[in-house]
């Protein structure tokens, strides 16, 4: 059974989306954590509901980043994690704690990386005149919303669309495709090979 602790700022949905077909698909798998850095986060509650062990790194109060990194990554050894899953997680992780898991953490980002990494990225592919818009799934690098692709959901622009339907429309996809990125990881398809990913079994690696 592959270990999975997913980290979290927020409401959580992708983290909610892993977890759910993790249990219902019968992944070889288990989500045993749930870590936060806010005290206050609607995935906090989630986890109190399902029975996952929780916990709470609360950046605030270190006084770096390397403190709250390394704080962040005691309590998550603590689980001993396979696979390290960032799920709407809102702080930028120093260089030092993405090497000690790289190659078992991903994330996902809700922009066709490379394009628009960072924040507003409904915004900036708007401004931009995109006329498509997604979401990736990637290994995560020291470099910001960077890293080995994994898989990719491209959703079409529609006339009239703001920043927020495309926001709801591009993150139904999320839900889609991190649980299977997740899986495809814990059953071991995923192969890395000069910064590119290939899914063993041939699966596309984008959703339309
Ligand atoms: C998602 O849009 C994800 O792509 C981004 O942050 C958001 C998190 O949403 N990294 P949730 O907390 O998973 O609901």
């Amino acid at each position: 059974m592959k270990r999975i602790v997913t980290l979290v700022s927020g409401r959580g949905s992708n983290m909610q989306a892993i977890h759910a077909a993790c249990v219902q698909q019968r992944w070889p798998a288990q989500v045993v954590a749930v870590v936060s850095n806010r005290p206050g986060a609607g995935a906090l509650a989630y986890a109190e509901q399902h029975g996952l062990a929780s916990a709470v790194v609360d950046h605030q109060a270190y006084a770096s980043r390397d403190a709250f990194d390394d704080a962040l990554a005691e309590v998550i050894d603590g689980f001993q994690p396979d696979l390290l899953v960032l799920a709407g997680f809102m702080r930028i992780l120093g260089a030092p704690f993405v090497r000690r898991y790289e190659g078992r953490m991903l994330n996902i980002h809700p922009s066709l990386l490379p394009a628009f990494p960072g924040l507003h990225t409904h915004r900036r592919a708007l401004e931009a005149g995109c006329k498509a818009v997604g979401a990736t799934v990637h290994f995560v690098t020291p470099e910001l919303d960077h890293g080995p692709i994994v898989l990719q959901s491209v959703v079409p622009v529609r006339p009239g669309d703001d920043e927020h339907r495309l926001a709801e429309r591009v993150l139904t996809t999320e839900h889609g495709i991190y649980p299977l990125a997740v899986r495809w990881f814990v059953e071991g398809k995923l192969q890395v090979e000069g910064g590119l990913v290939r899914q063993t079994d041939g699966a596309s690696q984008v959703l339309l």
